[in-house]
This record gives structure tokens, C-alpha cells and sequence, in this order.
């Protein structure tokens, strides 16, 4: 049977790639798929590596977590997508209930990018790219209100990705967010913000696309997406994604599944400048989707007990066709 990284490499991207988390290592069926590096070339830390994670108070860093999904991918010979830097989400409660200056915030980003994204350098393996800015959009294309925006403007944008960029200059500096992968509001405000990066001479290399999607909903302008946001000079990547479905799963919904993963597949296969591919982890059995959307799941390509479904087919067949 046909391997995902192997055919992903073989057709010039750079990998195909899963989520993991630390609570999932010590399951050593799920560990065995993961390491293999015919399937996947690449790893993102679901969990570890976000602030809350990485810096609990202020100035106290702890990469442990972090470490162990480094470690596994250096011993697996896999890249690393380093996620997140700067996110509404998942920050300690002194930072999301902080009330700082501009001054202040502008130095605890640098201190927290700073830090993160050096702990993390000078590896090849575990540097490939880094998720600087997770999320910064609402639905409609405003920003989002957060205590980044509220306190800084757009300029925390900068402030981050200049902050990494002197952390690790290798590493690739992306922007990652979901419901851009159609036309939209939203894509339309991530586009301008490149735009004005890139005029304004700010590090930025990559933009995010999570493609979290439901069967028979996938966008039908993904590829001219794609080739909007590489026509803006920086690469894409499609980097959480999964297919979800209202329970329970019945044969037409994963024949559904697998046409929609191919056409994912396919359209960033058809765009040079899209380096890779990254599920948002590959087994139903540690998806996120039935714990944040109840009554519906079997968003992945293997199931709950690791046999692949129809969708693996459709991977491939995206990638071959
Ligand atoms: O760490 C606590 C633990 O102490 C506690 O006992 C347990 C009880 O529920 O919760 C644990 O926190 C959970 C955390 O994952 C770590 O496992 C949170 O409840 C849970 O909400 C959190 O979910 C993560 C989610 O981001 C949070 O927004 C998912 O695992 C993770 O896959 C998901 O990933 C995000 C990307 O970062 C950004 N794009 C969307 C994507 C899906 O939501």
C-alpha cells in the first residue's frame, strides 16, 4: 500500500504530516503509526507548545512537554511545525486577564517568542516552521478582541514575528487560521495583513490554512486560495486538517469522506508553493472534534482502532491523481 509521506515527498512537497500530544505517547499502537515516517514526515505538539503550556507565569518557562514531541520527532528523523506563539487561546490567566501598557505587552511578546521559538532553534529536524500567529481574525474579518489587539493594534503582529524571526532565522514564520480557505471576509482581512507585512518589510513567510471541515461542505475554491495567498510571495500549508461528520458514520458518509480528502489533497498537490500537509492527528480515536462538537467525530483517516479508512484512499488518490 501506497504511504502518505512517501508519495507526498515523491510528488515534491516537503511532508505529510499529523498532530500528536503528549497524553497520546504512551499508547504504543498509536506511537508505532506515528513514528513511521512512511506515513508521516512531519509532527505539530496539539498542546504543548501553547503559552499556558510554555510559560504558566510570567517568566517561567517550562518546555518539558514541548521537549518530548521534539525529542520524538528528532529520533524519527521528522520535521516539527512549532504551534503556537501568540493566540487568544489557551494563555495563562496572566496574560488572557492581564491588564498591561502597550510597553508592557510589547515586551512580554518578545520575551515569550523569544524564548520559545530559541529554546526550539538551531535544529533542523525541529524548526521547519512556526504557527507565530494563531487565529488573529474573527468570522467577518475584524480582529479579533483579545488582549493582544486591545492593547497593542494589529502591531502585536509584528512584534511577535520580528521577535522570532531573531529567535531562529531559519525557521519559516506563518500566520495560521481556519475559514480562509474560501472566499470570504476573513481570507480577504489575512490577505491585506500579508500585504501589509510584506510592504512593511516584517518577517513572514507562510500562511496557515487549518482546513477543518464537514463532509460534503469542503470548499470548492480552495486551490484558487491557494494561489491567491502564494501570489502574495509567501508559502501555504494546510495544517490541521480533518473531515468531520455527524454520527454515526454510515458508508456513504465515509465514500463522502474520502472524495472530500482527495480534493483537499488534490488542490494543494496542484499549487506549487503548498509545502505540506498536516492532519489534526490521524486517528479518530485521539480526535478533538467529539469532545468540542457532540454528536459528530470520525474526522480522521485511520479510525479509533488505527485500521485506515476510505479517507486514507482519498489521500492518496489526491495525491496521485
Ligand atoms: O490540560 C487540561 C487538564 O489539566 C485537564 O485535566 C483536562 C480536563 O478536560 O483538560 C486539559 O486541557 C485540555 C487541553 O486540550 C489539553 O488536553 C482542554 O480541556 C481542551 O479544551 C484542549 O483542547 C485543545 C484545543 O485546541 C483547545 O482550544 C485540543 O486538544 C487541540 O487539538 C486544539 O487545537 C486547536 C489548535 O491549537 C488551533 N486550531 C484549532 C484546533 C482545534 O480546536
Amino acid at each position: 500500500t501506497a504511504s502518505t509521506n512517501t508519495v507526498a515527498k515523491g510528488i515534491g512537497k516537503l511532508y505529510f504530516g499529523s498532530a500528536t500530544d503528549n497524553p497520546e505517547l504512551p499508547d504504543t499502537a498509536y506511537e508505532t503509526i506515528l513514528n513511521n515516517t512512511g506515513f508521516f514526515g512531519q509532527i505539530t505538539p496539539g498542546n504543548s507548545m501553547k503559552w499556558d503550556a510554555t510559560e504558566p507565569e510570567e517568566g517561567v518557562f517550562t518546555f518539558s512537554g514541548g521537549d518530548q514531541i521534539a525529542n520524538l520527532a528528532r529520533a524519527n528523523g521528522q520535521l516539527i511545525r512549532g504551534h503556537n506563539c501568540v493566540w487568544y487561546n489557551q494563555l495563562p490567566s496572566w496574560v488572557a486577564n492581564g491588564v498591561f501598557t502597550a510597553a508592557q505587552l510589547t515586551t512580554i511578546i518578545q520575551n515569550h517568542c523569544g524564548t520559545l521559538v530559541s529554546h526550539y532553534a538551531g535544529e533542523i529536524s525541529s524548526s521547519y516552521a512556526w504557527d507565530v500567529i494563531n487565529e488573529p481574525f474573527n468570522d467577518d474579518g475584524t480582529w479579533r478582541s483579545d488582549v493582544f489587539f486591545n492593547t497593542l493594534g494589529e502591531s502585536f503582529v509584528p512584534i511577535a514575528l520580528q521577535a522570532a524571526r531573531a529567535a531562529d532565522p531559519k525557521a519559516k514564520l506563518y500566520i495560521n487560521d481556519y475559514n480562509i480557505e474560501f472566499a470570504g471576509p476573513k481570507a480577504t482581512a489575512m490577505m491585506s495583513l500579508i500585504q501589509t507585512l510584506k510592504s512593511t518589510n516584517v518577517p513572514v513567510d507562510g500562511v496557515g490554512l487549518q482546513c477543518h471541515f464537514i463532509v460534503g461542505e469542503v470548499p470548492t475554491d480552495l486551490e484558487t486560495i491557494l494561489q491567491e495567498f502564494v501570489a502574495l510571495d509567501v508559502e501555504v500549508a494546510i495544517t490541521e486538517l480533518d473531515i468531520r461528520m455527524t454520527l454515526p458514520e454510515t458508508d456513504a458518509l465515509l465514500a463522502q469522506q474520502k472524495t472530500d480528502y482527495q480534493n483537499v489533497i488534490a488542490a494543494c498537490k496542484a499549487v506549487a508553493g503548498c509545502v505540506g500537509i498536516t492532519i489534526w492527528d490521524y486517528t479518530d480515536k485521539y480526535s478533538w472534534i467529539p469532545g468540542t462538537f457532540p454528536g459528530q467525530g470520525a474526522a480522521c483517516p485511520w479510525d479509533a482502532n488505527f485500521i485506515r479508512k476510505p479517507a486514507y484512499d482519498g489521500i492518496i488518490a489526491g495525491l496521485t491523481a
